[in-house]
């Protein structure tokens, strides 16, 4: 599997989503604006693979300062990290590893730039492998709940793309797979942007898990034919109170899930627990470009030219739909979030 984000000879290298599946190509970014539109263009996307970009991006941006004092080194170290923070509102990790890459600013104050500007790669290169632990432990934590022969309904991308590997939802599917389980996943396409038929049908197909494709309106039948054993999707931002902001179209899976007696799953690091946040009415949602809507790949038109598009890219499930939610500390309900997570 190619890396989602790297760090390699002091620059940021993405695998490109947006041509996936069509070409696996790698971008170099070399410098802060660089990052910040790939991240707004969803070259790389899913909340902590976002995360992971932006502290890639703050030790770049860092790299390139000439300051020799370190008040003036870490004005310019706020300016990039707001410029990050400016991209996409809603995936709370991103916020929450810019918050890392200004600590270690605030705690190395007494130290040089140039020690500091070591300490930041070496931050985000944590903060990377970190994540990587996380999706792993959380599989394991999840993996029991997908029993032999299981088919899994999943939503958007929440696999190793969209982390710095292995990844969330899927992370679970793949721990389970690796011990041995037969899983199934429907995959959503996951209109307007296609994560699901692109990037989650690609990847699964890429590790050799089965995987079939459905339109986001066949989620229905598939759960009234008896075709799915559990839901698991992943999150951008999970409140106080266990609502769970994800990708547009997941409140619709999940109300379904609750139809159909199928169980409704999330999984995701604590790095996407906001306990700041009280409830999913807090939680800022983007709205994207109509293009995405009236639009394929930016260029067919769909739609008539000129008529009006209302594109929210995420969407909140309330608490009571969510059966559990999967972290590397384990399977915990909506209720126990803030407990749990309390900072
Ligand atoms: O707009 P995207 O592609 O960044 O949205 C991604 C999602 O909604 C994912 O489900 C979420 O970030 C979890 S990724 C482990």
């Amino acid at each position: 599997m190619i890396p989602t984000v790297e760090w390699k000879e002091g620059s940021v290298w993405l695998l490109d989503q947006s041509r996936l599946p069509g070409r696996a190509e790698l971008l170099e970014c070399k410098d802060v604006a660089a990052v910040a539109s790939a991240i707004q263009e969803l070259k790389v996307r899913g909340a902590p693979a976002i995360g992971v970009t932006a502290a890639m991006g703050v030790a770049l941006g860092a790299q390139s300062l000439s300051a020799d004092d370190v008040s003036t080194f870490k004005r310019h170290i706020w300016a990039i990290c707001d410029q990050l923070a400016a991209t996409r509102p809603t995936a709370v990790n991103l916020f929450w590893a810019l918050t890392r890459m200004k600590k270690v600013v605030e705690e190395n104050r007494d130290c040089t730039v140039a020690e500091i500007q070591s300490r930041l790669v070496r931050e985000a290169l944590a903060i990377q492998r970190e994540d990587l632990a996380m999706c792993k432990a959380l599989g394991q934590q999840g993996a029991g709940l997908i029993k032999d022969g299981h088919s899994v309904l999943t939503h958007c991308n929440a696999g190793a793309l969209a982390t710095a590997g292995y990844g969330t939802a899927l992370g679970v599917v793949r721990a389970a797979s690796e011990q041995g389980k037969q899983v199934h996943v429907f995959a959503n396409e996951t209109r307007p942007v296609l994560q699901g038929a692109r990037l989650t049908a690609w990847e699964l197909m890429e590790d050799g898990i089965p995987v079939t494709l459905i339109t986001d309106s066949m989620a229905a039948v598939v759960m009234r034919q008896g075709k799915i054993d559990l839901c698991v999707v992943g999150a951008d931002r999970i409140a106080a109170n266990g609502d769970v902001a994800n990708k547009i179209g997941t409140y619709a899976v999940a109300v379904l899930a609750k139809a159909h007696n199928v169980p409704f799953y999330v999984a995701a690091p604590s790095s996407t627990i906001d306990v700041s946040t009280p409830s999913g009415s807090d939680i800022p949602i983007e709205e994207r470009p109509g293009h995405e809507v009236t639009t394929m790949n930016g260029e067919t038109w769909i739609a008539p030219k000129g008529v009006a598009v209302f594109n929210p890219a995420f969407d909140v499930t309330p608490a009571k739909y969510v059966t559990g939610i999967i972290t590397e500390q384990g399977v915990v309900s909506p209720e126990q979030v803030a407990d749990t997570f309390a900072n």
